[in-house]
């Protein structure tokens, strides 16, 4: 297939595009490098089926021209990250609906089947678990900008379903906490790799509020396994929880990643209002139900954390051994 993949060379982005090519798919990646790096594309930008085109999705005209023939959009490009939703809600609903209406309408004009990627933030503070893709959306106010980000997926989910209506084959997948090699973004709130990081320089580790407060972090590989399941020429119209259900509290996660990194770094706690300013609040627990996934993209996640967090952080231990030679 003729796949374009918006957001390629991000962190999820970039496995993905690996992966398609390694199963002969011919791939286009459009990225603006806000947040990616060409550098996460390296094993692929010489590939003979991978062109990289370095823009945003909010250029029609290049976006446009990227998509022509191909049969697969999917699209990743996004802005995210808790910090951007605290600091520049603006940025991110701007990022995330004017980027996500652009890919829709020329995949509709080219009759390209979208697979829009979403995330489990919008169940919101729901506390019925496990969340069905049928679950309730719990936010907060509008006052609070912390809840943006979920708001604006969820509306790129309806606009997804809107371009449905009008014979657009499209798939929605909600990712529960992806983590791996490449997820560097320290400072957009990503806490795997806060963690780590932390845990190799010596520093303290910190943790939000109680710790109590639980996820399912997913390994990178998996998220990415359950996006190309989405590739099933008889799934379409379909949301899909793309998670694994193994749940753990941060306070657990940072014992964990201490252990694995042999770290002698503390572990402190501050509290929400310190870290992310007033009135911020999180969601306690967020576990999946892939039942659904399981059955119609035959997904089911391989990875365990303890696994998943060897290799993690193996990686990472790499990158800065490679920084120190530099
Ligand atoms: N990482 C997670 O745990 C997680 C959880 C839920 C949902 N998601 C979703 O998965 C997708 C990928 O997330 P990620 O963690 O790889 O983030 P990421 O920031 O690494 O990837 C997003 C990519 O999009 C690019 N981008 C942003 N705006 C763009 C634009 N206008 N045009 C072109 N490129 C643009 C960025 O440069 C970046 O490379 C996003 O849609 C995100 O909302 C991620």
């Amino acid at each position: 297939m003729k796949i374009l993949v918006t957001g390629g060379a991000g962190f999820i982005g970039s496995h993905l595009v690996e992966q398609l090519l390694k199963q002969n798919h011919s791939v286009i990646t459009i990225d603006d490098l806000s947040n990616g790096k060409k550098s996460f594309l390296y094993t692929v930008m010489d590939h003979p089926n991978h062109q990289f085109i370095q823009g945003s999705v909010l250029e029609t005209d290049i976006l446009k021209q990227a998509i022509k023939g191909c049969d697969v959009v999917f699209h990743l490009a996004a802005v995210l990250g808790v910090k951007n939703t605290v600091e520049n809600p603006l940025k991110v609903i701007e990022g995330n609906i004017d980027g996500t209406r652009s890919v829709l309408e020329a995949a509709y004009l080219n009759k390209t089947k979208v697979i829009f990627t979403s995330t489990s933030e919008v169940y919101g503070k729901n506390d019925n678990l496990p969340f069905h893709e049928d679950s309730l959306r719990v936010l907060g106010p509008t006052t609070t900008s912390r809840w943006c980000y979920a708001t604006a997926k969820a509306l790129d989910e309806h606009m997804c379903f809107a371009y449905a209506q009008k014979g657009l084959p499209v798939i929605v997948v909600r990712y529960f906490n992806a983590y791996g090699p490449r997820a560097t973004s320290t400072q957009y709130g990503g806490v795997v790799p806060k963690f780590i990081t932390a845990a190799l320089q010596g520093k303290p580790i910190t943790v939000y509020g109680s710790g109590e407060q639980t996820r399912c972090f997913t390994y990178v590989e998996d998220t990415v396994l359950g996006t190309m399941g989405c590739l099933n020429p008889n799934v379409k119209n379909q949301v899909f929880n793309i998670g694994i259900n193994e749940e753990i509290s941060i306070n657990k996660l940072a014992q964990q990643i201490k252990l694995i990194s042999g770290s002698q770094s503390s572990i402190v706690h501050i509290p929400y209002e310190k870290a992310l300013g007033k009135g911020y609040e999180d969601t306690v627990h967020r576990v999946p139900d892939i039942i659904k996934a399981s059955e119609l993209l035959s997904f089911q996640p391989k990875i365990s954390l303890e696994d998943g967090l060897k290799k993690t952080i193996s990686w990472y231990k790499r990158q800065m051994k490679e920084q120190e030679g530099d």
